[in-house]
């Protein structure tokens, strides 16, 4: 099966380590839950997505890491999520931390993440066009809002280039 090249690029910019456990929100069909989960040979991937049947694309294409232990999938959308700590959550073109405020679903992310954790929201396409920028101003208001730190980074990775906003949660005052 032919991996989309922004999911190669998403996951060499995420990077997680072995023993993670990470949460993608918005799997759509696993395309990226299969290629985190090579990654993650001690951790634990938790896939999220309102559709169900991107969610039961998913779970088949997985099956064996469920049946393993090693890996979840729900039908839920991410304001209503209810999580396990995290060591690192993503999502890949998905629109709502910059449509709106997102403020119920980073106030889920807030609370999942586990202290140090990172929070990477990434967007771009497969043919190497240039990222949208227009969006940046207010993701980093809305993460900002949020509670936590964003960095942005526009890095290209095997021809393509994404918008990569990586965030850490504000230290408690
Ligand atoms: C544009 S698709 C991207 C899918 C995949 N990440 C990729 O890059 O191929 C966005 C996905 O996020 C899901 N989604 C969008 N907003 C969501 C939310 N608030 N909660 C859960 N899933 C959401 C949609 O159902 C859809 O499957």
């Amino acid at each position: 099966m032919t991996v989309p090249p922004r999911l190669l690029a998403a996951v060499a910019l995420v990077d997680p380590a072995p023993d993670a456990r990470v949460l993608e929100i918005g799997c759509g069909r696993g395309a990226l839950a299969a290629l985190l989960l090579e990654r993650l040979p001690a951790g634990h991937y938790t896939g999220l997505d309102r559709s169900a049947t991107a969610t039961a694309a998913t779970a088949a294409r997985i099956a064996d890491a469920i049946a393993a232990g090693r890996a979840e999938v729900l039908t839920t959308t991410l304001a209503e999520f209810r999580a396990e700590q995290v060591d690192l959550a993503l999502a890949v073109n998905v629109n709502a931390f910059w449509t709106g405020p997102a403020s119920r679903e980073l106030a889920v992310l807030a609370a999942a993440l586990r202290p140090g954790g990172v929070l990477h929201l990434l967007y771009g396409s497969d043919g190497g066009a240039a990222p949208r920028t227009d969006v940046v101003d207010r993701l980093t208001g809305h993460l900002d809002a949020g509670g936590f730190v964003p960095e942005v980074a526009m890095p290209e990775h095997g021809g393509v280039r994404l918008l990569h906003v990586q965030a850490g949660r504000q230290a408690l005052r």
